[in-house]
């Protein structure tokens, strides 16, 4: 069989949707060849587009069985044939197009191709990624894929429509810019027109979207690329696409109701809904109760105080931390009085790979107190501890001791591996949560100075506004962090809007007038025209569709995304450039 042209034909149905109602119906499918069944005077051909599967049979016409037989997988085919009902006993339930098959009357050749270094029809072999990432046009025929990109065109298309309904205009800001402030490294391009200069790729669209503000715009939103030149992680890429919004005369409640009403859209698609409003928790609750400031709520196990129970035992290892400021902290492990000591053993290597000193388990099994702090603390001791924490009988109290925040990280660390090995992390529940009241700052300690959090446009909470200038470190943030499932999918502020605040705010993060006017010179300006109170959010795009789609990674809903590494295998970048291009950045010596 040649290849032939396509020449005038048109496709008539996807292969996603012929059904019993099609049948007697001619048709012309047009598409990928994902198997070949070969039984001798009989071959079945399935042909696969982005739609689905249908089952194409060559039978009796020789001509026509000798050209399925010289098919082979990813060949790309068009076939003319009928629709005809499947025989009850050939029926395949699982599939949309499983009751019928399209006899085929002729076969046609569009192209041939090479054998793919893997397995498009097998979803259950696994790939190695790079494999995939060097390949990524044929891991894109996988239907998992498909449903990925798909899935992400619907939640982009569902965006879109909401924010045009409540009266917000999508608005592009510049890729080639200044330096913005999020705390990451900055992408930087150097300008042949002005050498020794650089734009910045935007680390978002921060200070263009307050400016839009500023020009009366009232209510944006930007679908928009973002860059990062940060270390990279499974949630991470160095380009990434938010769903970016900013509104004049906001209040949190008005960011709030906004992003709920559009988390619900965007469950819809997957067939979910979520009841609101959501979770919300201050930012010290999370770090006390969850240890984290993303925290996961579906597997309960909430972080406790237990030093009251250890006052005034006999265990002076806990005693002296109490003594000398600290917590005795712990969470109870439903069912875990049955862990083996090698389990044991486990977490608390995991607890000291995570900075403890150290792990005390206690359990209350068939009537017995045990615990690895038995001997020192007493029996009534531990048993306080386990009565105080609700730990009943066959449950585990695991306990740790030190300084408040670390050691409560510590057991927020050890609460999600238990977690995940006792499949609490249920995929298909959602459980949304506003952390709020974060802190403005975080002392850098090698630095000796403070940071911003969030970045340098957030307003302070009223109530704190008079600790800017006694008590830095306890001011709090009108700044919010959406969290679903332990994801922060997105984060926010209401902003400075008076320009005598925002330059107190640089002059507390130690930037000078000169630094903060080369940076943010010409923002600052602007915030003298009649800046009207505002605020707005981020939502990462990748991160939520991931969570939709149930894949543990972003890279598996971004078309073309980067390695570890923040390299594109498929492309080959970041790569060299000749010397000529280097000279005319002036990057090289002429
Ligand atoms: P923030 O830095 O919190 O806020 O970013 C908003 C959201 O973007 C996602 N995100 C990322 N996703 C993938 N890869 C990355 N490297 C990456 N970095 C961030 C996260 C995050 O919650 N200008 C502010 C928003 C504002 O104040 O309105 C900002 O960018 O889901």
């Amino acid at each position: 069989m040649n290849i032939s042209p396509l020449g005038a034909l048109a496709r008539t149905h996807t292969a996603g949707e012929l059904t019993t109602a099609d049948v007697g119906t001619e048709v012309v499918l047009l598409g990928w060849v994902h198997r070949v069944r070969d039984l001798g005077s009989l071959v079945f051909v399935d042909l696969r587009d982005r739609h689905g599967l249908t089952q194409v049979v060559a039978r009796e016409n020789e001509t026509l069985v000798a050209d399925a037989k010289r098919l082979r997988s990813e060949f790309v085919i068009a076939v003319i044939g009928t629709v005809v009902a499947r025989a009850a006993d050939a029926v395949n339930a699982k599939m949309k197009t499983g009751e019928i098959e399209v006899d085929a009357r002729e076969l046609r050749l569009l192209n041939e191709a090479k054998v793919p270094p893997f397995s498009i029809s097998n979803e259950e072999a696994p790939i190695a990624e790079e494999m995939r990432l060097r390949y990524r046009y044929l891991d894109l025929r996988r239907p998992r894929m498909q449903h990925n990109l798909a899935l992400r065109h619907r939640a982009t298309m569902e965006i879109r429509k909401y924010f045009d309904e409540h009266g917000f205009l999508e608005i592009e800001t510049p890729m080639l810019t200044k330096s913005t402030p999020e705390g990451a490294r900055d992408y930087l391009v150097p300008s042949r027109v002005h050498p020794g200069e650089f734009y910045a790729l935007p680390q978002s669209p921060q200070i263009f979207k307050q400016i839009l503000m500023i020009s009366g715009m009232d209510r944006y939103f930007q679908i928009v690329k973002c860059f990062r030149d940060e270390d990279l992680r499974s949630d991470r890429q160095p380009e990434f696409t938010q769903v970016d919004l900013e509104i004049s005369f906001a209040t949190e409640e008005l960011v709030f109701t906004t992003i709920e009403l559009l988390m619900d859209r965007l469950l819809a698609l997957v067939g979910k809904s979520t009841p609101r409003p959501f979770t919300r928790l201050p930012y010290s609750e999370a770090i006390a109760r969850y240890g984290s400031d993303k925290p996961d709520l579906r597997p309960g196990m909430e972080i406790q105080d237990l030093s009251a129970a250890f006052a005034g035992s006999s265990f002076s290892v806990f005693r002296d931390v109490v003594a000398a400021g600290g917590e005795i902290r712990g969470f109870v492990v439903r069912g875990g009085a049955s862990y083996s000591r090698k389990d044991l053993d486990e977490l608390t290597d995991a607890a000291k790979g995570l900075g403890a000193s150290g792990l005390v388990w206690a359990r209350n099994a068939a009537g017995a107190v045990q615990s690895s702090a038995l001997k020192v603390a007493g029996e009534d001791t531990i048993r306080r501890a386990l009565d105080t924490a609700g730990a009943g009988e066959g449950d585990l109290l695991l306990l740790a001791a030190g300084k408040h925040e670390p050691t409560s990280k510590v057991l927020g660390a050890l609460r999600l591996t238990v977690a995940k090995t006792e499949n609490l992390l249920d995929p298909d529940r959602f459980e949304f949560l506003w952390v709020v009241d974060f802190p403005m700052f975080e002392w850098l300690e090698e630095e000796g100075r403070y940071e911003f959090m969030h970045h340098p446009f957030t307003a302070p909470l009223e109530s704190d506004a008079p600790l800017l200038e006694t008590d830095q470190g306890r001011a709090r943030a009108r700044a919010y962090d959406l969290v679903l499932n332990g994801s922060e999918i997105a984060g926010g502020s209401i902003r400075i809007h008076d320009q005598a605040i925002q330059r107190l705010i640089f002059k507390l993060l130690k930037m000078s007038d000169e630094e903060a006017k080369l940076r943010f010179g010409f923002f600052v300006d602007a915030l003298e025209y009649g800046t009207p109170p505002h605020g707005g959010i981020a939502l990462g795009l990748d991160r939520i569709v991931a969570l939709l789609s149930g894949e543990p990674s972003i890279r598996d809903v971004i078309a073309f995304p980067k390695t570890a590494q923040a390299q594109d295998l498929m492309a080959g970048a970041p790569s060299a450039v000749n010397e000529k291009q280097l000279r005319e950045l002036k990057l090289r010596g002429l």
